[in-house]
């Protein structure tokens, strides 16, 4: 098999800037701080992972606005958990065995539970229906991580931008900055109001005064404007923005021209492919083979032939979708396969290619 190594990718987090300082958290939080969890004040150690994660419970679960559920996840044993930074999130295993990932949005000195919130869209993947119409209290789930891919740097200054259920990173940001004494404002933007979650603990954190946050709904203000919103950023502020696509396409097009110091975003859902050319999948074991056009992946190609392919993030970091490459030339876009992964044949087909007009055998 041979290998093309393609330019850098485009970052997968949508970072506007080279940002070291933001990397740096972002192995801290996922390598060192999991080795250092310690004993809670009790002597009791978190629950050890299985090979396939931690088992927890749906210990409450409430209706949080318009098709949004929080689920509150104990130890079965009431264990405490692993600790956690505000942005990072949970890779869910649901009874059907899609993996989904979904924010934390409780608190992060809460050793005893972790709180994730789920929008349901009914013609999406499948994981958002089937955690609102399967996941109970005392239902069981496996989770893997915390992991985080969008850690918050606590900078002096900043602009936190949440698009309706892209709250559920950005909270706990809020919480914190709040915590700090830093400068902070909040915009909170969605469809209407009543689809707006957590509205009585933003009402809470609204109460600590300096008018920081404001609640936007569509049909009151109209659609978000990126240059609108970032007209908001207090002087050299960082920037946090996690929402739908268009929202943050907007404000990644209005942030050079702003006074905004920093941007750093999380999507929830696919990246739009870049730079794409059409190319071939062939599946070794039926001898398929499936033409990727240039503006899709090959993940949404092969889920369009077998829905049950298992994906997540969609955005290169999470693994869930890695494959085989038998024979063929790739184009790796995630950046995350390490050069051995690589060499053995991996792919994460949600963003990484081939190229133009050539065919990637797939071990399927
Ligand atoms: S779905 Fe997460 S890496 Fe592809």
């Amino acid at each position: 098999m041979s290998r093309h190594r393609a330019p850098a990718p485009p970052d997968l987090y949508g970072r506007g800037r080279s940002d070291r300082l933001m990397r740096f958290l972002a192995a801290f939080s996922d390598v060192y701080l999991p080795a250092v969890t310690r004993a809670d004040r009790y002597g009791q150690r978190p629950p050890l992972p299985t090979a396939t994660g931690l088992e927890l419970v749906v210990a409450a679960r409430e209706t949080e606005a318009d098709d949004v559920v929080s689920l509150r996840l104990t130890a079965p044993d009431g264990a405490p958990l692993p600790r956690w930074q505000a942005g990072a999130h949970l890779d869910l295993r649901l009874p059907s065995g899609r993996v989904r990932q979904y924010s934390l949005c409780g608190a992060a000195d809460d050793r005893y539970a972790y709180r994730i919130a789920v929008r349901r869209i009914a013609g999406g993947g499948g994981g958002s229906v089937e955690v609102h119409d399967t996941l109970r209290v005392g239902s069981r789930v496996t989770v893997k991580g915390p992991r985080n891919a969008f850690p918050f740097a606590a900078e002096p200054a900043v602009l936190f931008l949440a698009g309706g259920i892209g709250i559920t990173p950005v909270l706990p940001m809020v919480r914190e900055a709040a915590r700090l004494g830093l400068d902070w404002h909040l915009v909170h933007t969605g469809r209407t109001r009543a689809s707006l979650p957590f509205a009585a603990e933003l009402d809470a954190l609204a109460a600590l005064g300096g008018d920081r946050v404001e609640i936007l709904p569509d049909d009151e203000y109209g659609a978000p404007d990126g240059a609108k919103l970032l007209g908001r950023a207090p002087a050299g502020a960082a920037v946090y923005c996690c929402g739908p696509g268009p929202m943050l396409d907007s404000v990644r097009g209005a942030f050079d021209g702003s006074g905004a110091s920093a941007l750093h975003f999380e999507r929830f859902t696919a990246a739009p492919v870049r730079d794409g050319r059409p190319f071939e999948l062939r599946l070794r074991r039926s001898g398929a083979v499936l033409p990727v056009p240039a503006d899709r992946s090959a993940l949404d190609v092969l889920l369009a032939r077998d829905p049950a392919t298992p994906y997540s993030c969609r955005q290169g970091f999470c693994g869930v979708c890695t494959q085989r490459v038998t024979t063929g030339t790739v184009d790796h876009r995630d950046g995350r396969l390490t050069e051995q992964e690589r060499a053995d044949g991996r792919i994460r087909v949600c963003v990484s290619r081939a190229p133009e007009g050539s065919r990637l055998e797939l071990d399927l």
